[in-house]
């Protein structure tokens, strides 16, 4: 009896040392904020105010805080709200007719989203015509306000709303609701459309896992979007997949257009900022399992605090802590970043040309009464195939980082096909001499010659 009890007692701690060890290496391998924080406060759900969740976790808050000052520049990013007009005049030509032509410059912190959209000469504000003016649905990757906004209308009803109708629902912006759940501080998928876009491909977004959702968590916003019919309904054209081929099939399909192109006739496609879909479309560091928040969020130390870095920007301002924690030679990756994005940028401006010459083409044919119809429709189509695919990789913010082969393939494929639209056109009237090329441009030089349409 004695010896079964001494075997029971040396059984029964060695399980408990066992599972001790097993606690111990379970937390040890926790992210920061799974160890015990004892919250100050209670966390209403969806609480629009970052200020407040910032009472619990301070040091979150502070580096958040520090998007709505940041402004320094990098080669082709940062922080500062140049104009992509004035960098780049071909761009004007190529938005005619649209609000991008008017107004376009480059995305800075998350603490300024609101007062952005707000100052933005994109926005349509008139109640005279109901169809041309701007609805709430441009608020919805920009303030904090929205998850209970979302919970409280419906996002169909929030969308139907006028820009301005929804403005005094509106103080926040981009703050911790739209990436948190209160109370767990777990990621979260907070914007209807992204719910909604995964379950058309059949996925269920609480089944990730914590790495997939700290890239999933910026597919809230950092996505190629579109508003469907006249409620202006937030949608994600993912149905057939996220990768720039499914896109365009959907659009095909849908036959969605965002306007019209001026004296071409084009129904024409903007492609928004397809960060998600140009980084998982197979890069090498997606493949690797690395994750937006990697880059972009780095852990970061105070004192015997380790916390994810909320001050998101340009990884290239702090590669130190953003890459090194994986790669031990910073400078070669850095030096990498900079000869993929020239790269990118000089494929980008040789793809701009090519556009800017096919749009000189059809319009040249299109004023042409005597056209052959098919063969300038054709033309259009591919001119509006062309340059979806070259904003694609002009909107996506990273010049190219992301997912440097596809954004190299994806700007070939345009120059093909704004070529092949361009010789259409000269066809349509057999006027070869619309095969000229750099059409816009003098000696050279890099501004355009002819003014564009406004
Ligand atoms: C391997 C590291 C890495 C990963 C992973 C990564 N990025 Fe980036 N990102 C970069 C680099 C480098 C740039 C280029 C910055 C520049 O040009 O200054 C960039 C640029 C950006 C920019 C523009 C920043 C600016 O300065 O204007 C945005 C927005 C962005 N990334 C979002 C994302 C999102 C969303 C994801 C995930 C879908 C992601 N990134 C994944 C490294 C990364
Ligand atoms: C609720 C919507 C939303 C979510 C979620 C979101 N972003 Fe953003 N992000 C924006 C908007 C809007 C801007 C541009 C703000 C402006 O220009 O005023 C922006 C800007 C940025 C920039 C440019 C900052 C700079 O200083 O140039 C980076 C980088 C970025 N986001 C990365 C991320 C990453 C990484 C994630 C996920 C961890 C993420 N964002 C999640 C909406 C969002
Ligand atoms: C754009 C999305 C986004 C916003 C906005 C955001 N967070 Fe986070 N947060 C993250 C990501 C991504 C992580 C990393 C989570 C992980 O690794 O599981 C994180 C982690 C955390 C953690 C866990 C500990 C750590 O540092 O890793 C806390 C606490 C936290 N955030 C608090 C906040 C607070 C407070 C706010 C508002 C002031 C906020 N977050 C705003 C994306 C966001
Ligand atoms: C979480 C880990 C991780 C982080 C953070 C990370 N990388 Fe990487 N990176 C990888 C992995 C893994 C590979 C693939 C290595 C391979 O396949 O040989 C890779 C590959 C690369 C390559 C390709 C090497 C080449 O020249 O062909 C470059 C460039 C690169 N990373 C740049 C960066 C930059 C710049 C940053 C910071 C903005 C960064 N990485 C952040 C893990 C990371």
């Amino acid at each position: 009896m004695k010896k079964y009890t001494t075997f029971i007692l040396v059984g029964l701690i060695l399980v408990l040392a066992a599972a001790l060890i097993g606690v111990l290496t379970f937390m040890k391998n926790q992210p920061p904020q799974q160890r015990a924080v004892q919250p100050l406060v209670e966390i209403a759900a969806m609480e629009p105010d970052s200020a407040r969740w910032g009472i619990n976790f301070p040091n979150q808050w502070t580096s958040f805080q520090k998007t709505a000052t940041n402004n320094i520049d990098t080669t082709y990013g940062g922080s500062s709200q140049f104009s992509w007009l004035e960098r780049d005049p071909r761009q004007k030509i190529l938005f005619a007719g649209y609000a991008f032509s008017k107004d376009y410059n480059d995305d800075r912190g998350h603490m300024n989203a609101l007062t952005d959209v707000r100052k933005t000469k994109r926005l349509v504000l008139t109640h005279d015509d109901l169809t041309k003016t701007t609805h709430a649905t441009c608020y919805s990757c920009k303030s904090s306000d929205n998850p209970g906004l979302w919970a409280k209308l419906g996002m169909e009803a929030y969308d139907k709303m006028l820009f301005d109708e929804m403005t005094p629902q509106i103080n926040n912006s981009i703050g911790c609701s739209n990436c948190h759940e209160a109370g767990t501080m777990k990621l979260i998928v907070t914007n209807p459309a992204l719910k909604e876009a995964l379950e058309a491909q059949g996925k269920d977004w609480t089944t990730f896992t914590r790495q997939e959702m700290r890239t999933v968590v910026c597919a809230n916003c950092h996505v190629e979007y579109y508003f469907k019919g006249d409620g202006k309904y937030l949608t994600f054209p993912w149905a057939k997949g996220t990768d720039l081929d499914s896109i365009i099939a959907y659009y095909e399909e849908s036959g969605f257009k965002d306007w019209v192109y001026p004296d071409t006739g084009t129904p024409m496609l903007k492609a928004q900022h397809p960060e998600y879909e140009t980084f998982t479309a197979g890069s090498t560091h997606y493949n690797a399992g690395v994750s937006c928040a990697d880059c972009h969020m780095p852990y970061v130390s105070d004192g015997a605090a380790k916390y994810s870095s909320h001050d998101v920007h340009s990884p290239l301002l702090n590669a130190e802590q953003a890459c090194g924690q994986c790669h031990t030679d910073v400078d070669y990756v850095v030096g990498r970043v900079n000869e993929i994005q020239d790269q990118v940028h000089t494929t980008k401006q040789n793809t701009e040309d090519a556009i800017v010459d096919a749009i000189n083409a059809i319009k040249a044919a299109a004023a042409n009464p005597g056209a052959d119809a098919k063969l300038l429709d054709q033309a259009r189509n591919l001119h509006r195939k062309a340059q979806f695919m070259w904003d694609f990789v002009s909107a996506e913010n990273s010049t190219g980082f992301h997912n440097p082969e596809y954004a190299l393939k994806i700007l070939a494929e345009s120059t093909n096909l704004a070529r092949q639209a361009q010789m259409l056109a000269a066809q349509s009237v057999g006027d070869m001499s619309l095969l000229a090329t750099g059409t816009y441009y003098e000696n050279g030089d890099a501004a355009p010659v002819a003014t564009p349409t406004p």
